[in-house]
């Protein structure tokens, strides 16, 4: 969708319009649009489509789909207060720090499954945060919970999977015994269920052992317990649920993509390399408070998102009343796309989009969330990746947090190249290869990593004696 997008932009103009069934989408590929319409007027910008194929997959009322309603801000209120950068910084920090030192142990231990490494890494984060229990391996529960949902999700969500109930309502009275995509979709809805209730047996489990721990499913529960829950028992259990669908594969899919560009641009890594080496040699390992030492791997992150942005069409937000846009009708609940990819490959914003540059970004120093919505927009090299305005992506603080961690420990400790074949050829990585869908990653591809030293790979045993009992707790 995001390439044809970006087609149709050319041909039509930056901002055009698209008839699905009976309804409309805008597609905004124009940043100016994107400010005065999503930023500017959240009240009028901020729902979402009507949620037919979220109530067959059971999401109805996840965060992500629900419209502006009181439960959307509750949820947003919980999330945006226990994911601010004053909880994390001084706070969850330690959970990310141990869990990234972990992160490096695995690559070395095991470098042929870094993309499992990585995918347990950041479960196994907002795991912590949300349900006090962490991922010890990609098997346990916690490890595979959320990518089993996700995977089963996004069958239903592929092209043709599910006809356009959202566009014609009328076809979630079908029989299920005539529509087989309806099976499909209660299988994924259960399931989602099963997962996320039997995360909050083993939460409550844990608590009635006398087991509190420092997590929001024990802050809610207290909460709740003794004031009354707010929502229903399953609805409790999907909200801690969808917090870590949303920031799971997510962010794995963009430390994929930057390990991708690291092997594939080895100046790049070196220049990385070179910063970081001068921070610190190798008796530690870099952390968050170096963040402005290294303003090389903030430019890198935001360039992995700049150049393969994870949802590079976002989101859709539906227009609550007609609203008018220089001169052009933008009618009551017409869908609205970011034309994410568009403008993070528009020629006329960017010198050779298609290259991966972080230089690009030096000088922007701080993180997305400064520039997002800023009114001086046009000075900044922003990018979409974590959308606009009221329902932008509030786990973006988390997650930048955790790919600058991850790619700064792991350019200290590893260097990256193509792998080879048995003659020493170089197996060339095709960049365009990836899973199209939602959230867009890189196909499974092979990553030759060498440890950059003995002292590095010493550093790493000594700092992991360090965070074992820190992390012991959370098991
Ligand atoms: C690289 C990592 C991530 C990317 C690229 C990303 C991207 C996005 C995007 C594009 C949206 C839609 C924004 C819009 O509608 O304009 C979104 C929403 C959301 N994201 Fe993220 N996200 C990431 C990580 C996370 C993390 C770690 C969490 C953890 C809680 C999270 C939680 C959410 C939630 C709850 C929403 C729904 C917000 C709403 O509809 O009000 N995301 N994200």
């Amino acid at each position: 969708m995001h390439a044809s997008f970006s087609k149709w932009s050319r041909q039509y103009g930056m901002i055009f319009s698209l008839k699905f069934g009976p309804g409309d989408a805008i597609v905004l590929c124009d940043r100016k649009a994107v400010h005065d319409l999503l930023d500017k007027k959240g009240n009028v910008y901020s729902d979402r489509p009507e949620p037919h194929v979220a109530e067959l997959l059971g999401v109805k009322h996840n965060v992500f789909t629900t419209s502006m309603n009181n439960m959307w801000k509750e949820k947003r209120k919980v999330i945006a207060h226990n994911l601010s950068p004053a909880q994390l910084d001084n706070k969850h920090f330690r959970v990310q720090e141990a869990e990234a030192t972990v992160l490096m142990n695995d690559f070395f231990i095991k470098p042929e499954s870094y993309r499992e490494h990585i995918r347990r890494y950041t479960a196994s984060i907002i795991h912590v945060l949300i349900h006090g229990y962490r991922a010890t391996s990609s098997e346990d529960f916690w490890g595979h919970a959320v990518y089993e949902i996700m995977e089963r999700r996004s069958t239903c969500l592929e092209p043709g999977a599910i006809p356009p109930v959202d566009q014609f309502p009328f076809l979630k009275y079908i029989p299920e015994k005539l529509a087989r995509w309806k099976g499909q979709a209660r299988d994924s809805k259960e399931w989602t269920e099963k997962i996320w209730g039997e995360a909050r047996d083993r939460v409550e489990k844990r608590r009635a052992r006398g087991d509190k721990r420092d997590c929001l499913a024990d802050v809610l529960l207290d909460d709740y317990d003794r004031n009354g829950f707010p929502m229903s028992q399953t609805e409790f259990n999907l909200l801690l649920g969808e917090m870590i669908e949303g920031g799971a594969d997510t962010s794995s899919s963009a430390i994929a993509t930057l390990l991708l560009a690291l092997a594939k641009y080895p100046d790049i890594q070196k220049k990385a390399q070179g910063e970081v080496d001068k921070v610190c040699e190798s008796e530690r390992s870099p952390v968050w408070s170096d963040f402005e030492k290294l303003p090389y791997i903030n430019a890198l992150v935001k360039e992995g998102l700049r150049w393969r942005p994870v949802a590079p069409t976002g989101l859709p937000h539906r227009v609550r009343q007609d609203d008018t846009y220089n001169g052009m009708l933008i009618p009551k609940d017409t869908n609205i796309f970011i034309g994410v990819w568009q403008i993070h490959h528009d020629e006329s914003i960017w010198k050779d989009p298609a290259t991966f540059k972080p230089e690009r970004y030096l000088g922007y120093d701080k993180l997305a969330s400064y520039y997002a919505g800023s009114s001086d927009w046009a000075e900044y090299p922003h990018h979409y990746a974590y959308g606009a305005g009221r329902r932008i992506c509030p786990g973006m603080h988390l997650a930048e947090r955790n790919i600058w961690r991850t790619t700064a420990k792991l350019l200290w400790a590893f260097n990256f190249s193509e792998p080879t074949d048995g003659s020493g050829a170089v197996k060339s990585l095709d960049t365009e290869a990836y899973v199209e869908g939602l959230v867009r990653e890189p196909l499974p591809f092979e990553l030759k990593i060498e440890p950059r030293s003995k002292e590095h790979m010493a550093t790493i045993q000594k700092e992991l004696l360090d965070t074992e009992k820190f992390l012991r707790a959370f098991e």
